[in-house]
């Protein structure tokens, strides 16, 4: 891992972000737990991907599906038979690799020693083979290109083998009468099975769109930059569903509209760009990544994907259940087409997070670091700091904290000098630190301490709802 993705997995554990799960026993490997300041940045981010779908579209409504689902779902969805990586075993380490990221990583080192059209050719070469589901061609190409077991050091391979990323479980007590039902590994499906159900009870009408907020599990065999790739994270997709034909108008509407999302939350134009797929999955016509260019380069953040109507008719198909809609605009019957939107809520954070950590230094060469975040995305809006802990300053912040605690996540904090109480609010990302001392008492001002440019300024108490409301609004 490079050194500035090691200082932000340290930033996140030391500050109350994110850690490992179950780190007592050593932690499970792709799993992590939010903690106190992650859980709030990570609520924020939903909040605002659910409002700007559902509030500012009348025509796109919620729901929340469950986790299990029938398991014929995954038949009609292509998961059991399509939804799986290619893998290799080292014979002598006996450890389990994703074949494609070990060619990946190579066609890496090439372009690092300057070989950039090797590297190309590589992948292409790749890209046709596992296209063609050529495995024995891929595990050739590992052969060929003397790609060495990371542990073992040998290129001692098996052959290459799809491996199915679904996880699955039994329902039912008793061996005979338990059924084999699989963790979603997306949350769509849940959407497509409901698509009739939602669109006659909040009577919508063609183009209308379904948004979900929720967990889907993956059982990833390369899990590594931290909760860029996990087993268990949770998704924000949005199916649309339009008039057959009008698809590839709306999947590029949509791709706009997100990416302009991206940069209202204050992600940088140049940090961000569109990747079209070449191959494209089992179900769509169309698609395209929004990446964004992480400590370890740009990957893909969100999808967004004209899946046709694959998966109703898919679902008509395995149900015997119609999944037509009439449109009275053109009085016809037809299974509409869906443009999605899919978006991981961790990988977003994973964003968010890198695109905040700044480390600064000031004209005395002392460094700072804080947490850029955008005001609206804060864990905590404001901290309140009497400056000392007497002479009823703290009973003045204890009352200034009930004037916002209603309305935004305060912190009060009365331990420590003021300067150490800033730092940590800079590490969260606390965009206002408000200070209460002797003149507070005298005029009902305080000390707003502005976290990007350390800035001070003297406020009215009776100002403070307004400032942070002005400032956290998106
Ligand atoms: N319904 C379409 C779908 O699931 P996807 O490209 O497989 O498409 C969509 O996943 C998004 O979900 C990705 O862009 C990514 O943000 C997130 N995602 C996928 N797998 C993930 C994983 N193992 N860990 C974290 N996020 C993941």
């Amino acid at each position: 891992e490079n050194a500035q993705l090691k200082d932000i997995i340290s930033h996140a554990k030391e500050y109350g972000f994110v850690y490992p799960s179950s780190e007592i026993y050593d932690g499970l490997q792709a799993v992590y737990d939010y903690g106190a300041y992650g859980v709030e940045l990570k609520n924020n981010l939903k909040r605002l991907w659910w409002e700007s779908m559902t509030r500012l579209n009348d025509n796109i409504v919620g729901i929340d599906a469950s986790i299990f689902m029938h398991p014929t779902t995954w038949k009609a969805s292509g998961h059991v038979d399509s939804f799986n990586d290619p893998m290799i075993d080292n014979k002598d380490s006996k450890k389990r690799y994703r074949a494609d990221v070990l060619i990946e990583d190579r066609a890496l080192a090439m372009e690092k020693e300057g070989k950039v059209e090797e590297a190309q050719q590589l992948l292409s070469a790749m890209g046709k083979l596992l296209e063609a589901e050529d495995l024995d061609g891929v595990r050739d190409l590992i052969v060929n290109e003397n790609i060495t077991c990371p542990i073992s050091g040998t290129t001692n391979w098996t052959d290459v083998r799809q491996f199915n990323l679904m996880f699955s479980t039994q329902v039912g007590s008793v061996a005979e009468d338990s059924s084999t039902i699989y963790l979603r590994p997306e949350t769509a499906q849940g959407i497509f099975v409901n698509f009739l159900n939602v669109q006659k009870t909040a009577r919508m009408k063609v183009p209308f769109g379904i948004a979900q907020i929720g967990k889907a599990f993956r059982n990833e065999i390369v899990a590594r930059q931290f909760i860029f790739r996990m087993r268990e994270f949770e998704q924000m997709e949005m199916q649309f569903f339009v008039r057959p034909g009008t698809e590839l108008d709306w999947y590029k509407s949509w791709a706009a509209t997100r990416l302009s999302w991206h940069k209202a939350l204050g992600i940088p134009a140049d940090k961000l760009r569109t990747h079209d797929h070449e191959k494209l999955a089992h179900y769509a016509n169309a698609a395209m990544d929004i990446e964004f260019e992480f400590p370890f380069g740009f990957k893909e953040v969100e999808g967004i994907h004209s899946r046709t109507d694959f998966d109703l008719k898919s679902h008509q198909e395995f149900s015997k259940k119609k999944q037509q809609y009439f449109d009275p605009e053109v009085n016809q019957n037809y299974i509409p087409y869906v443009v999605e939107t899919s978006i991981g809520a961790d990988r977003l954070f994973l964003m968010t997070l890198c695109n905040a950590f700044t480390e600064e230094s000031n004209e005395e060469g002392k460094s700072r670091t804080y947490l850029k975040l955008h005001p609206a995305l804060a864990p905590v809006k404001a901290a309140i700091l009497p400056l000392t802990k007497k002479d009823g300053l703290p009973e003045k912040g204890k009352e200034i904290v009930s004037k916002l605690k209603y309305d935004f996540n305060i912190i009060y904090e009365e331990a420590g000098s003021i300067g150490k109480r800033y730092t940590r609010q800079d590490l969260i990302g606390t965009p206002f630190c408000i200070a209460v001392d002797h003149q507070t008492l005298e005029d009902d001002t305080v000390t707003i301490r502005h976290r990007d440019t350390t800035e001070q300024e003297r406020v009215p108490i009776s100002e403070l709802h307004g400032r942070i409301a002005e400032a956290t609004s998106f």
